[in-house]
């Protein structure tokens, strides 16, 4: 018989708290919802309320919250979403230093009890973030994988669909480069039930709309004014999941290892990649015009400033 899937969750937070209520109302995976001692019963609390809406909600999902990485051991895929937020006026840079330290501690903890697990990182900022779990964890470049381009595409096609007045499920659409101010919507391959969108909304509207979803995050930051967005990253995230755990083969928007692809040179970048059974399965390469690809070529150098900060070695105190 098979065994039921288990996803831990490292950050009983506001996207981890999230994630594991999408999660558990697909009912395809076990959850393990973890947080620091300090934060002491809250992952338990948060476990039974989630899982006393399973009569309600009809699903079977069984939740654990704890403090103990030992209750994560064979998990068969770990989301990272432990750090700390933005606050208004802060960028998802200026987490760098805090959210590297924890999330190297993290992905240390978890390998050493799921050796084998795929790695989802959340926490900002984020391509430096799933570096940094790739580097502490030792896991190889297909296990490990960042949540952003589908949590932005949805913005993109959140902005299109109120625009239009059409289904956002009848959007598609690509974008690349790191989850930041720089990030790369590219309208050029978005369409609306087929049509190309720059068929439908004129150029100077469309910039702002793709303006707009480059902001979406800082919007949300400044009208909760308290934290950021949990419930779409929440549920980008386990897409991500879902993709894996159901050998989907999903071609979603990620943050993935690519070396030759696009040129990045050994960085994680947000890329169209396939996720299935064996985690990222491919990364396709789209073409890009002259603008598009400096476009991307200095969101990526942007990503590299990051990865050098948290890799150089700490200056010595005298
Ligand atoms: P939050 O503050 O609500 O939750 C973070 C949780 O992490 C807290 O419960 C905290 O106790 C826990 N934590 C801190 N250090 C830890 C450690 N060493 N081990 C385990 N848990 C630890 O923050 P929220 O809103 O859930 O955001 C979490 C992270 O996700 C932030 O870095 C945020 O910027 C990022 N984020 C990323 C998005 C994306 O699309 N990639 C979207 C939204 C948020
Ligand atoms: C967001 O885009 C803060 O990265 C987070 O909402």
């Amino acid at each position: 018989m098979p065994k039921r899937s288990k996803v831990s969750i490292i950050g009983a937070g506001h996207v981890g708290g999230a994630t594991a209520h999408w999660l558990a109302a697909k009912d395809i995976a076990d959850i393990v919802l973890l947080d620091i001692p300090q934060s002491g019963d809250m992952p338990r609390g948060k476990a039974l309320d989630l899982m006393q809406s399973g009569p309600i909600e009809g699903f079977s999902t069984r939740v654990n919250g704890t403090n103990d990485y030992a209750d994560t051991a064979g998990s068969d895929i770990v989301v990272i979403t432990a750090g700390i937020p933005r606050k208004p006026g802060m960028s998802r840079d200026d987490l760098l230093t805090t959210n590297a330290m924890i999330v190297e501690q993290v992905s240390k903890s978890v390998v050493e009890y799921s050796p084998d697990t795929f790695l989802i990182v959340v926490s900002n900022p984020l391509d430096a973030m799933v570096y940094a779990a790739w580097k502490a964890s030792g896991l190889p470049t297909h296990k490990v994988m960042g949540q952003a381009g589908v949590l932005d595409t949805a913005r993109f096609r959140t902005f299109i669909s109120m625009e239009l007045g059409v289904s956002m499920q009848d959007i598609s659409t690509v974008l690349l480069g790191g989850h930041g101010d720089a990030m790369i919507p590219l309208p050029r391959y978005t369409t609306v039930g087929g049509i190309p969108v720059t068929q439908l909304i004129e150029p100077t509207r469309l910039e702002e709309i793709v303006q707009r979803a480059r902001d979406g995050g800082a919007e949300i930051v400044k009208l909760l004014q308290s934290g950021s967005a949990f419930e779409a990253p929440a549920s980008a995230t386990v897409q991500m999941v879902e993709a894996i755990l159901l050998d989907k083969k999903r071609l979603l928007p990620c943050a993935v290892y690519c070396d030759k692809e696009y040129d990045v040179g050994g960085y994680f970048v947000g890329v169209p990649a396939v996720l299935g059974a064996d985690g990222v399965e491919k990364i396709v390469e789209v073409d890009l015009t002259p603008d598009e690809r400096e476009a991307f070529a200095a969101s990526v150098t942007g990503v590299k400033e990051l990865v050098d900060l948290i890799s150089a070695p700490a200056t010595a105190v005298v």
